[in-house]
Formats: structure tokens, C-alpha cells, sequence
């Protein structure tokens, strides 16, 4: 493959290589936005697409998967492996070659307007999610993850500068981008809008040059992101940025001159159109090229799998014994709210998607209901008639929640953000009002991240979260409502009783600092008691949890660890538990967060049954990044192993310690 890139390039003219790296057009064409076919040399051009959930919009009618938040919630990376590989399958058929997703940024706070595109806010569970579906999708197009880095605010994305010190990146904003690179072996990647520690992330040598070329030995090329993406010719391209999108204003002509005037020297482009070549060619652009193919779109079988994962996804909050609703004793369900007839799968910016129909929650609990009766009422404000209604029905559900009206990505700067944490004021009197009326009150929640609901929870019997659950959502809410699914999702981001309980969110100024502590770091060192904790999800079973093994009571710092821990179903009906493993050290050298997640395994056990769950702990896992020394460091001290099914529900612990490296040298 190097000597076919060598060759390649050694017969391209400098004009031809600046064509490489750059697109070609503002605005799609066919539905896909492209960079230059070089006829001569018989080198095919790529053609990109969105996105996160599906196929984007301007590409024609998709698939409509559940939201990454949404998909985050499985904690189940092979279920995220299928979605990556149907959503591949699809850009494909759509004669596309690059899948602009996953959506990889760490949810730093939850009024992200983009919150819903990304998997959640522990690096770890992030990296897992990314890297699975970068599998999936590139066993037919080329991935690329996004938005590298410390994208995590909307309204001030375009030129706000992040500062951020060294441990914090590359403990807590990279290491899920490393994932993509190392164990998704991603094809490419795009860097972020925003500005890091005084440059531009298209300009930026020590995110782009140095980590993930230099340390992380990524192979593939880097395109920035879209309109006001690139801001620079000399630095961008000194800097390791490959490819301009989506049309060249700082490549071409100016990137020609840069060469010429002896600022950008031509081995640097070199070693970029090396990167473009070596991905076009290794993903077989000039053998194998994609043909439009419309029977591999929006097929059954991608349905099918998007009912599933939205089945998955959705989190069980509460449970004071509504659900599930049991068909021999209901005759009649209120199905209550303007979004349970509202068809609401997501943001209107660039992960955009054009489902070929979209299952709202009403139809879905008319789908599942049988002999049910199921009436409709809109509520806001509640006639008599609506009272008499959901005073009578043996249970009520209201279907609350956010719309891209609220929370989404800032296609009119200055927009995007979510301005509160909480519902719409109308929904929350509404929620009240019914449950006033009727105390089986069951509230189905959609939204890309945390909704804090203090005011109005004591007064339901069950919420569940259904996040923005794609084109098949209302059938897996109601499956789940009627119990004909077990709720198994998992909350992948800390839900406080308040936002005071988290850090700040700062988006209208230009500049802003990052911080080690958020979302569950944040409230664990803090002592906050959060209303449901990162991992958090019920369930119509139980589970218990016994005998911790850990192989060895010191591990060396290159060794591994395998801690085991047998998981039963001590319930009446199966389920699926997500076994969780944290991390707490004692005695480091510096500050450290309470702990952390390593690991976690989601199981499916009949009732009665127990499986032994086992992990493999490497002691590079448990390193800090030592900026002094610019490395990365397993400190010789003792850690606990914690398992159990949320960061606050920790079943058992046991711990070892990491023989000092010189001891073994
Ligand atoms: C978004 C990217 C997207 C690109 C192309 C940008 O505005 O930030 O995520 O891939 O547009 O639609």
C-alpha cells in the first residue's frame, strides 16, 4: 500500500496534490459533498455525508436511528457495532464514501445543544460506543470521528477558545478520540470549530501534529469542519490539516502560493496527500467504488434494528409499581401531551435525517395496546371533557419532553444551547395537572440529555426516558410500558437535583476554561447527592451481585488484571443488567477523582440465572498523565475495584496494587 502511494504521488504535480485537499463545493451535490476525481492519475475523489443518527437529510429518505445519547444509554458497544455498519451500509448505498459520525465530544455539561449526537460524559464509556460503531460503518465507508476537539458549547462554537491544561485533555477530552484511533482504527478525522488554547483546532500543531499524529500514530488524514472551519493556509497545513471542507478558501490557490512563496514546504503536502491517498486507496475507492443502490436504504431489516436499539435505550427513572402496564387489569390508558403525537427524533442541524415515517408515542401505544381502549388528549390547557378523561382512565401517560426548538446545533450562531435543564413551564404544570387526576400517572420523557424534574416527581408513579428514539420510537416506548420489554438502558450522564449541582455552563463569552471535574467526577468529589446517578437505570427484574475475584493482589504496571463477579436475576422476568467496574486509588501524588469507570459488560440473564462477568483491567488504565514528564504514569499505590449497577450503587470492592516498575526492571 506505501509503495502504491509512493508511486502515486511521485507522478502528481503540485497542482494536482493541492486539488486533493480540498473540497470542491459549498453545497452538496446528489446529497453528498465532494473533493476532486484526479482523471489523469485515475484517483478517485471522496464523497461525504452525515451523520450521527442516519443518513443526513440532504442525502434523501434514510433510516432514522435513535439519537447517540440515546444509543449511549445501551452501554452495549455490539448493538453500537450494528447501528455503525447499517448507517455504513446506507452512505454507501447513497454512492457515498464518507460517513461524517460518530459524534465523539464528552458531554462537559448538558445544556450542549449537540448534547443528543454524542454517547455520554465518561471518556471511557465514550471511547467504547465511538469506536464500535467506527467498526461497524467502516466495513463499508470511511468513518470520521468528530469534532476534534473540546467542542462541548454551541451558542459561541465558531471562535470560542477553550483553554485547557495538559492533564485535563488528555485524561479527560482525548482519550476516546485515542480509542478511535487505536482500537477503531478510525479512516479519518474532523477537527472542531472552536479555538484551543489560543489556536483554531484546523490550526492547532499540539492536537493535530503532535497527539494524535506524532503520539498516537493515527495514519489517516484530518478534514476540517464545515463553513467557518478553517481560518488559516500556512498554519493549518504546518499544523497536520489535510483536507479543507467543504470548499477551498484557505487550500487551493492560497495553499499553491504558501508552497511557492517557500511558507508550506512541499514535503508537507506530501505527507498529506500520503494520508488522503493511503485511506482512498486501503478503502478500496478505486476497485471497489460505492454504487447508489436505493433497496439497501430505509430497508426492513434497518427498522428492525432501530426498533431494537430503541428498546434498549430507554431508561426506567422511577417505578412506584405503574409499570408495566399488565393488559388483564387495564382497560383504558390517557395518552396525554402535544409530543405524544408529535413525530420528535431530533435536532434540525446536520445530524438531520428523513425517515421514511416516524412511530410517535400515541401510535405506538395504539399499535401495542389490543383490546386496550386508548384515548388522546392534547392537553394546555385541560377542558372538562379532558378531565373527565384522565380521571377515569386506569392509567394516564403524559409524553413530555424537548424538540429542537430547545436544544440543537448552532446553524444560526449565537443558537443551540439549551437555556435551563428543566421542561418546558406548560409540560410541568401539565404533568401536575393530571397527576392531580389520576395518581397512575406514568410520564414518558424524550430529550438529547438530563431533564431535571424535582418539582413534578414526587407526584408520578413512573418516568421513562426515551431520548429522541427514532423512527420506530413509539412502539419500544409502549413495548416497554405494556412489558413486553424489560427496560435495560442505563443513564451514560449524572442527572442532578438542580443545575446549581454541576459546574457552570459558560456559553456567550469568547473565552472559557476547562476543567478535570464534571458530571459524575464533579458530583462525587463535591458530596452531591445527584437525583439519578451516572449508570442509573431500573429495571422489572433484580439482580444481585457475590463472590469478586481479582487474579492477583499486585499487577505490575504493565501487567493486566482479570476481576470476575458472578451477576444473578433474582427476579420473576429476564433482563438485562449492565455490570459496571470503577476505579478509586489511594495515595497518589496528585489529585485524582473518586473514581472512574473502566469497564462495564451488559448481560442478559433469565430468572434464576447467574453468569460469572469477567474483566480484563490493563494497569495502563489506571495512569495519570505526568505533564513534568510528559507521559504517562501507573503509580506503585493501592486501588479498589468497585462493581455494581451505577457509580452510586456499588456492590463489591476489592483491592490490589502496582508493583513499582523499577522492582521488576
Ligand atoms: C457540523 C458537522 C457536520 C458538517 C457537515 C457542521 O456544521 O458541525 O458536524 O458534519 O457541518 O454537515
Amino acid at each position: 500500500m506505501e509503495a502504491l502511494v509512493s508511486d502515486i504521488l511521485a507522478e502528481m504535480t503540485l497542482a494536482e496534490k493541492i486539488d486533493q485537499m480540498h473540497g470542491i463545493g459549498f453545497l452538496p451535490v446528489d446529497g453528498l459533498w465532494h473533493t476532486a476525481d484526479n482523471e489523469r492519475l485515475g484517483i478517485p475523489g471522496f464523497s461525504m455525508v452525515d451523520g450521527p443518527r442516519g443518513v443526513g437529510i440532504y442525502a434523501g429518505t434514510a433510516t432514522a436511528f435513535p439519537v447517540g445519547m440515546a444509543r449511549g444509554a445501551t452501554w452495549d458497544p455490539v448493538l453500537e457495532e450494528r447501528v455503525g455498519g447499517a448507517i455504513g451500509r446506507e452512505v454507501r448505498a447513497k454512492g457515498g464514501s464518507v460517513l461524517l459520525a460518530p459524534t465523539i465530544n464528552i458531554l462537559s455539561h448538558p445544556r450542549w445543544g449537540r448534547a443528543q449526537e454524542t454517547y455520554g460524559e465518561d471518556p471511557h464509556h465514550l471511547g467504547r460506543m465511538g469506536a464500535a460503531f467506527i467498526r461497524g460503518a467502516q466495513n463499508y465507508v470511511v468513518a470520521s470521528a468528530k469534532h476534534y476537539a473540546l467542542n462541548n458549547i454551541e451558542n459561541t462554537r465558531y471562535w470560542v477558545n477553550v483553554s485547557v491544561d495538559e492533564r485535563t485533555l488528555r485524561e479527560i477530552y482525548l482519550p476516546h478520540f485515542r480509542m478511535a484511533v487505536r482500537e477503531g482504527h478510525v479512516g479519518s478525522i474532523m477537527s472542531a470549530y472552536n479555538r484551543v488554547n489560543g489556536h483554531y483546532c484546523s490550526a492547532n500543531f499540539p492536537l493535530l501534529g503532535q497527539i494524535l499524529k506524532g503520539d498516537w500514530g493515527f495514519k489517516g488524514f484530518v478534514e476540517s469542519d464545515w463553513l467557518f472551519g478553517t481560518w488559516s493556509s500556512d498554519e493549518s497545513a504546518m499544523a497536520g490539516l489535510d483536507i479543507e471542507m467543504p470548499a477551498p478558501i484557505f487550500y487551493g490557490n492560497r495553499l499553491f502560493a504558501a508552497v511557492a512563496k517557500g511558507t508550506v514546504p512541499e514535503e508537507t503536502i506530501d505527507e498529506a496527500v500520503r494520508r488522503i491517498l493511503r485511506v482512498k486507496y486501503c478503502f478500496g475507492l478505486d476497485t471497489d467504488p460505492a454504487e447508489p443502490d436505493p433497496k439497501e436504504v430505509a430497508t426492513e431489516e434497518h427498522a428492525a434494528l432501530a426498533l431494537e436499539v430503541a428498546r434498549k435505550a430507554i431508561v426506567l427513572l422511577k417505578n412506584d409499581g405503574a409499570l408495566p402496564l399488565d393488559r388483564k387489569y387495564i382497560e383504558s390508558v390517557a395518552v396525554i401531551g402535544e409530543l405524544a403525537d408529535t413525530p420528535n427524533h431530533g435536532d434540525n442541524g446536520s445530524s438531520t435525517v428523513a425517515p421514511p415515517y416516524v412511530i410517535t408515542p400515541l401510535e405506538g401505544m395504539r399499535n401495542r395496546a389490543g383490546d386496550i381502549r386508548v384515548d388522546y388528549v392534547v392537553g394546555n390547557p385541560l377542558s372538562a371533557d379532558n378531565r373527565a378523561v384522565i380521571a377515569g382512565a386506569d392509567a394516564t401517560v403524559v409524553v413530555a419532553g424537548l424538540t429542537a426548538e430547545e436544544e440543537g446545533e448552532a446553524i444560526i450562531p449565537g443558537k443551540g444551547d439549551r437555556v435551563n435543564l428543566g421542561l418546558p413551564a406548560k409540560q410541568e404544570q401539565l404533568i401536575a395537572a393530571v397527576a392531580d387526576l389520576n395518581p397512575r400517572t406514568i410520564v414518558v420523557l424524550e430529550g438529547g440529555s438530563v431533564i431535571t424534574l424535582e418539582s413534578w416527581l414526587p407526584r408520578v408513579e413512573a418516568v421513562l426516558m426515551a431520548w429522541y428514539p427514532g423512527q420506530e420510537g413509539g412502539n419500544a416506548i409502549a413495548d416497554v410500558i405494556f412489558g413486553d420489554v424489560n427496560p435495560s438502558g442505563r443513564l451514560p450522564s449524572t442527572w442532578p437535583r438542580s443545575e446549581e449541582d454541576l459546574p457552570a455552563f459558560v456559553n456567550d463569552r469568547s473565552q472559557v476554561a476547562y476543567g478535570c471535574y464534571h458530571g459524575y467526577l464533579h458530583v462525587d468529589r463535591e458530596g452531591i447527592e445527584p437525583r439519578f446517578p451516572f449508570g442509573y437505570g431500573l429495571s422489572y427484574t433484580t439482580f444481585a451481585y457475590a463472590k469478586l475475584t481479582l487474579s492477583a493482589q499486585t499487577v505490575r504496571s504493565k501487567g493486566t488484571l482479570r476481576v470476575g463477579a458472578d451477576v444473578s436475576n433474582t427476579g420473576a422476568v429476564a433482563g438485562e443488567e449492565v455490570v459496571q467496574l470503577y476505579v478509586r486509588c489511594t495515595g497518589s501524588r496528585v489529585d485524582r477523582p473518586v473514581r472512574m469507570l473502566k469497564g462495564f459488560m451488559k448481560v442478559f440473564l433469565t430468572p434464576g440465572e447467574t453468569r460469572r462477568v469477567l474483566f480484563d483491567l490493563p494497569a495502563e488504565e489506571l495512569a495519570f498523565y505526568d505533564v513534568a514528564v510528559g507521559d504517562w504514569d501507573v503509580e506503585p499505590i493501592s486501588y479498589t475495584i468497585h462493581i455494581g449497577p451505577s457509580s452510586r450503587d456499588l456492590r463489591l470492592s476489592g483491592s490490589f496494587t502496582v508493583d513499582s516498575v523499577e522492582a521488576h526492571r
